[in-house]
This record gives C-alpha cells, structure tokens and sequence, in this order.
C-alpha cells in the first residue's frame, strides 16, 4: 500500500453550499457525528498521503478552526474566490510549494461517504496503469448535474468531461458520471492547471478540463469505476444530507451487527462512527448512540435511549434514558426513564430507577436509587438504598456542595440530604426528613414534625359531608365489632 503512497491529497471545501440554505458552511454540516469534510478527511488519511491540503474559501475562519480541531495535521489553501474547482486545485498546489513529483489526489469536500478502500483502489490503478490521470466514475441513475464522462466510441478511452450546462443532448443521455474525485501526476496536473480556460457556460476554471488537455499532449487518461454510485455522491441540500446519513448509518448498523451486535430495528437506531460495541450487546429501536459511547458485552441499551460519551458496562440494562459522560457499570440496571447527566458512575450491580435524575454522582456497587429522586452531586457507598422521591440538595442558590453517604444506609422515603453532609456507614434516616446535620454511623437520623391528630375535627367542622358520614361508619363499625 504504501508504494501507492500520494505526494499529496487535496480536499476542495472552498465552496458555499448554497443549495443547504444554512448559516452553517457546507462541509461542516454533520452526519454520524462527524462532518462532512471530516469523513472526507478520514477516508483520504487512509491513503497515508505525505501531504494533505484543505482549499477553504467560504466561511474560511469556521472551517479553518474546524479543521485545527479534527485534522491538525492538515495545511489550508485559501482560495478567496470561487473560481472553479481548477482554480481551488491550482491554490492547493500553490500552498505545497515547490511542484509536486508523485501523485496527488483531488477529493471534493462534500462526499461523505467516499471510503478509503475506494481511493486505495482508485491510487493502485492510476500506478499501475501508468496514468497522468485517473477519473474516478460511476453509473447513476440519474446524471443531472454532474460532469459526463465522454469515451472513444472505438477505444472506450475517456476523451473528456463535459459539465452538465455545458453538455449537448446526446451527452447528457451519458450516465457514467464524474465524482469529483482524482489521481493526478502532479508535475503533469500543475502544468495542464496553466492552460485551463474559463471560456464555459458557468465562466469558471474547471478541473475536468485538465483531462481533455492532458490527453491532447499524448498523455494517458484513465478512469476507475466505483461499485457502488451511492459512495461517491456529493452532498448539495439536505435532502441528500439525509439520505447519506441514512446510508452511513445502515454501513455502521451492518458492521456492528457482522460483528455480533443485536440491532432489533435499524430504522430507528442511529449511530456516531465513533461508537464501539462488544459482542451480543441488544440494541432496542428508537435508539440514538453518540460520541464516545461504548456497550460492553451482552448489554442491553433501549428502547428509546440517547446515550452520549457514555459507557455500558457488560450485562448492564439501559431503558429509556437520556445520559451523557455516564459511566454505567456492569449488570447495573437504568431506567425506565431516567436521566444521566455528566459525572455519573454506577457501580457493579447498581440501580438508577425510574424518574430518576443523576449529575456528578458516585453511587456505589449494588446501591440503588430506585424511584423520582435526584442526585447532583454526590458520593454513595456500597449496597444502600435511597428512599423514594429524595433529593440531594446541592445548591444553596449561589455554590454547589457535595453529600456523602456511607455503605449500606437505609434512607427513608422523601428526604432531603441539604449538602454540605455527610451520613455515615450503616445509618438509617426516618421518611419525610430533612437532613442537615450529619448523621453518625448506624444512627436514625428523624428530621420531621411529630405527628398530633385532632380527634373529631371532620364532624365538627365538616359535618354532614361525605368524609364525615365515612368516619361515622367507621367508628360504629369498629365498635360493632369490639
Ligand atoms: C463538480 C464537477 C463535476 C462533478 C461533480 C461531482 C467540475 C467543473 N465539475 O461539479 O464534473 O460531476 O463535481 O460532485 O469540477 N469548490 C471549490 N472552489 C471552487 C469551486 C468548487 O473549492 O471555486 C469545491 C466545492 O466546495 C466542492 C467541490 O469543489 O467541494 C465541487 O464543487 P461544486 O460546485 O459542488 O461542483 P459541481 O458543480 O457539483
Ligand atoms: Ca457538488
């Protein structure tokens, strides 16, 4: 592979997008949890290039600190106006330097789901056929807007590209399409990038050009055919930004599942390139996996799941739950309906039930937080449980203050633990308390007002009514029996 190794790969991205109708650059646009010009960048990274330019035009500060975050090993050219697609090659070349001897590889900036098998296999023919040019094609259903390729009716040798404004009829009944993508010799390239005219329906310096001009100095031009037409379209609105995303996607969905994931319904699972799954991991329809997430072995993450930067630990049951920087340990379970926010960690056989909220949360091994409370936070040992509909009070309205409780604590039902404090190993606390003070270890803690009952209080003061007469059955009920 590395003897097809490129001088050079020369992203074009300088381009407005127009047709996106948004405040956003094209390129940046994402799907899968990457953008549109970092999967071009991912795909021609594979052909380990000694060099690679990005041509930014449009919005160039966006895209250019963009770059700096995804791809820091990449140079920019600036290409201030659009000229052309030649002219963006032209600036690309320029910011090399000095020509540039072996190949150089020109990718369009909006093909997403270009892979880089398909430029490894695009770099071995261009070498090994000997080319001064490579044209990557394919067969489309339909050719609007794209560059035809026109070939010897005798030869079948690519003679020329000939853009779709500028076609005749005949040629635009021609369904083998240019991607916009190419193997060059750069010395050959830069010399024919001099002698492109702007003399075409839309006045602009055309890549596709080079091709004609070659092939008249004797060169040889060669085409590679992509086998599937879908890798090489370029996104334009987001119409087809969907449908690649629908496409990558479904790449991404095969993959997991050929390596022994359960997808239940890939139609509504969706899912970053970056996710990473183990084996005989379950995923449940309506399921969204973002980021750094990971699901370890024979986890089970859905229905209805948005998982962030979060991982699953093995044997961990996930339903219906928002969480983000979580870290679920093994065979805990989560949820129904429970959401995880960052610093949360669930020990080993841990619970966070249903209505639960979590932030900054240490909770410990076979803890479990089972119903309607909210924990921000907090540090919880091992195998205690927390009352139902209690809330770690972590904010006094200006600071945020940190509760801890111990190892097997019992907290009754409806508490407030107002941080910061701190309840020891084994302690218990009565439903309904408010804990500010610090509770020792194996002490009950009881926050409460004492309970008093006013006896005969709803037939003097609600007499006659429904509770009343209740009452008054009750009580002779009760003495019947007595
Ligand atoms: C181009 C090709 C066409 C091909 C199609 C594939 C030319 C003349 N036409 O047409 O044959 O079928 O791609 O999708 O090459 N760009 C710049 N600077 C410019 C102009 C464009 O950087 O001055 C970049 C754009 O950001 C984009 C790429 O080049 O990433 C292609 O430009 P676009 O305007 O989309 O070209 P098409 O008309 O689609
Ligand atoms: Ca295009």
């Amino acid at each position: 592979m590395s003897a097809n190794r490129p001088a050079a790969v020369v992203v074009l991205a300088a381009g407005e997008g127009t047709r996106m109708k948004s405040a956003t650059p094209k390129v940046l646009h994402d799907i899968c949890g990457r953008s549109l010009v970092g999967h071009v960048l991912a795909a021609s990274g594979e052909l380990e290039p000694e060099n690679l330019v990005v041509v930014v035009g449009h919005a160039r500060e966006q895209v250019t600190a963009h770059l700096a975050e995804v791809a820091p090993g990449a140079r920019t050219a600036v290409q201030a106006e659009q000229n052309g697609t030649g002219h963006a090659v032209r600036m690309g070349l320029e910011e090399l330097g000095v020509s540039v001897d072996g190949t150089v590889v020109v990718v369009c900036g909006d093909t997403p789901l270009l892979t880089g098998e398909t430029l490894r296999r695009l770099s071995a023919t261009h070498s090994a056929d000997g080319n001064a040019v490579t044209v990557l094609t394919a067969e489309v259903p339909d050719a609007t807007g794209y560059g035809r390729i026109v070939r010897d009716e005798a030869s079948g040798a690519v003679t020329a590209i000939v853009e779709h404004k500028d076609a005749s009829p005949e040629q635009r009944a021609i369904r083998e399409i240019n991607s916009g993508v190419f193997a060059f010799d750069g010395a050959l390239l830069a010399g024919a990038l001099k002698k492109v005219r702007t003399d075409n329906s839309q006045g602009e310096e055309y890549l596709t050009d080079v091709l004609g001009i070659l092939r008249e100095a004797g060169h040889r031009v060669g085409a590679s055919v992509a086998g599937d037409h879908r890798e090489i379209a370029g996104i334009n609105n987001r119409v087809q930004l969907s449908q690649a995303r629908r496409i990558l996607n479904d790449r991404l969905l095969t993959a997991a599942m050929l390596s022994g994931v359960t997808v239940v319904d890939p139609a509504t699972t969706w899912v970053d390139v970056s996710v990473t799954f183990e084996q005989d991991v379950v995923v449940h329809p309506g399921t969204q996996l973002h980021g750094a997430t990971h699901l370890a072995e024979g986890c089970e993450v859905g229905p209805n799941a948005r998982l962030t930067d979060t991982l699953v630990g093995a044997g961990a049951r996930v339903d219906n739950t928002v969480a983000s920087g979580a870290e679920v340990g093994p065979e805990a379970t989560v949820g129904p309906y429970a959401y995880l926010r960052p610093g949360t960690r669930l020990g080993r056989k841990g619970k966070i039930g249903t209505y639960v909220e979590t932030k900054n949360a240490s909770i410990g091994e076979g803890t479990k937080v089972p119903h309607l409370s909210y924990v921000g936070d907090a540090t919880i040992g091992e195998f205690s449980n927390i009352g139902a509909a209690s809330v770690f009070v972590n904010y006094d309205g200006q600071d945020k203050h940190h509760t801890t409780v111990g190892s097997h604590c019992r907290t009754g039902s409806d508490n407030m633990f107002v941080a910061p404090v701190t309840v020891g190993d084994g302690a218990y606390t009565a439903a309904g308390s408010v804990i500010t003070k610090d509770v020792p270890p194996g002490s009950l803690a009881v926050a409460r007002g004492q309970q008093r009952n006013i006896e005969g209080w709803v037939a003097r003061k609600r007499p006659g009514s429904a509770a009343a007469k209740a009452a008054e059955e009750a009580v002779r009920g009760s003495a019947e029996e007595g």
